[in-house]
């Protein structure tokens, strides 16, 4: 298959380069002229585990290259897939389909033959029908069926989630784009992967309706995770109990500081707004959005009660800046509402992330970095762990302390036992875990 990806960011470059390493001819396109320029000499402008090495192998196997000519390699396609972004519209909070509506109209006068156009961006329900509109009325001699195929991938494991998914989601109601779409993930197909065909509207709805989901999973267990801390229960030992109950299940159950990324916050909110306006509102998820957005602030409280209620002059040390490990990405990341709420409150702050400093310059402002861990914590009033890096797993207690001016240290990831930090002397808070003492707070 002879494959144009339409947008070359972080969906468009996974999915184009595992294309590729199925056995398709894939394109990359991009307007931003940089971009492809870098892409071309080898140049991965996201940090994804694996991206690199495998656009290095594809792009020698001459299965994969880069452009900007939309033209020529809609000309040449058999699919071309629209995975341009879909932020956050300001203001509304609708998703803009600006960027997904202008690749409708560029790509409409360059399809020749029979052409699957796929939209791989998340977009809301409808979304489908107007890009087919958009494409018939731009060129009215078009060959084309308008296929929706959301993507599930996570951040940080994506190559892995393309190989080898939970399932393939596909929405048409064309018989043409069925047999093509079926060839475009035969690998996968054939590696048992169940590809499961829906009407687009249907199709459109999943990838939201599982997002909504998960974001709401979360929110759960971050509820309950403050229940714990009340009467004196442990949140990871309710998530397990919960978890192993197969309806349930044991995943996304991890209590945090509140999620973040380039998903579910925006994907959770574009939900909600589509809800309301076919008059059907989606209730459980506005909730989950408020308490999600609430959360994240309420955690820099907990550090400023963990230093003992008052931080002002005090210098905080925040390890872990990404809205998850693995990645770069700052998007909505719980850290930035944390930070926000302890300078309000009067502190200073040192960051240090592994891959997110550079990121992080771009949406915090003043703070200080340092080059590691131990850099950060020097002469900090606390540490407190926002982001659950492996490298926060296997910190040295006994260096952590000897630089800090006070071992105070909050893990809003839970990622230590307390037995063996305050065994090294630390002031240990943690998520939904129960104190030394194991007593339930007062009740109000
Ligand atoms: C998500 C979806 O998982 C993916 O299917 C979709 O296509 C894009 O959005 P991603 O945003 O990369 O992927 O990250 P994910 O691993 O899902 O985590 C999202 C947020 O939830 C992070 O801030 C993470 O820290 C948080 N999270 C996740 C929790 O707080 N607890 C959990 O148990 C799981």
């Amino acid at each position: 298959m002879r494959i144009t990806m339409i947008g070359s960011g972080y969906v468009g470059l996974v999915s184009g380069v595992c294309f590729a390493d199925f056995g398709h001819d894939v394109i990359c396109v991009d307007n931003d002229v940089s971009k492809i320029e870098a892409l071309k000499m080898g140049a991965i402008p996201i940090f994804e585990p694996g991206l690199e090495q495998l656009v290095a192998d594809n792009v020698r196997s001459g299965r994969l290259s880069f452009s900007t000519a939309v033209e020529e390699c809609v000309e040449a396609s058999d699919v071309v897939f629209i995975a341009v972004g879909t932020p956050s519209r300001r203001g509304d909070g609708h998703a803009d389909l600006s960027y997904v509506y202008a690749v409708a109209r560029e790509i409409a006068m360059h399809i020749k033959g029979f052409t699957v156009v796929v939209t791989k961006s998340t977009v809301p329900v409808g979304t489908g029908d107007e890009v087919e509109r958009i494409i018939r009325e731009t060129n009215p001699e078009a060959d084309v069926a308008v296929v929706s195929n959301p993507e599930f991938l996570r951040e940080g494991a994506a190559i892995e989630d393309f190989k080898r998914p939970d399932r393939i989601v596909i929405g048409l109601d064309d018989d043409r784009a069925r047999e093509v779409m079926t060839e475009v993930y035969r690998p996968l197909y054939l590696n048992q992967a169940p590809l499961l065909f829906t009407s687009r509207r249907t199709s459109e709805l999943i990838k939201y309706a599982a997002n909504a989901f998960l974001a709401m999973k979360i929110t759960f267990i971050n509820e309950m995770a403050d229940l714990c801390e009340k009467v004196g229960a442990n949140v990871q030992e309710v998530s397990r109990g919960i978890g192993l109950d197969g309806r349930i299940g044991s995943k996304f159950l991890h209590a945090g500081p509140g999620y973040g990324g380039s998903c579910f916050p925006k994907d959770a909110l574009a939900l909600a707004k589509t809800a309301q306006d076919y008059d059907s509102p989606v209730r459980l998820i506005e909730t989950t959005i408020s308490i999600n957005d609430n959360r994240k602030r309420a955690m820099g409280r907990k550090v400023v009660a963990a230093v003992g209620g008052d931080v002002r002059g005090k210098t905080i040390a925040v390890l872990g800046l990404t809205f998850k490990p693995n990645t770069d990405d700052m998007r909505d990341s719980p850290a930035i509402s944390v930070i926000q709420a302890l300078q309000d409150a009067g502190a200073s702050i040192v960051g240090y992330d592994p891959e997110g400093m550079e990121n992080a310059a771009k949406v915090i402002d003043d703070i200080s970095y340092a080059d590691d861990a131990y850099g950060a914590a020097q002469g900090a009033d606390a540490v407190v762990i926002v982001t659950e890096w492996n490298q926060f797993r296997a910190l040295d207690f006994l260096r952590l302390k000897s630089v800090m001016k006070t071992p105070v240290l909050v893990d809003l990831r839970n990622i230590y036992r307390r037995e063996e930090v305050v065994r090294h002397g630390f002031d240990y808070t943690s998520i939904g875990r129960p104190t030394e003492t194991g007593k339930a707070a007062k009740r109000a």
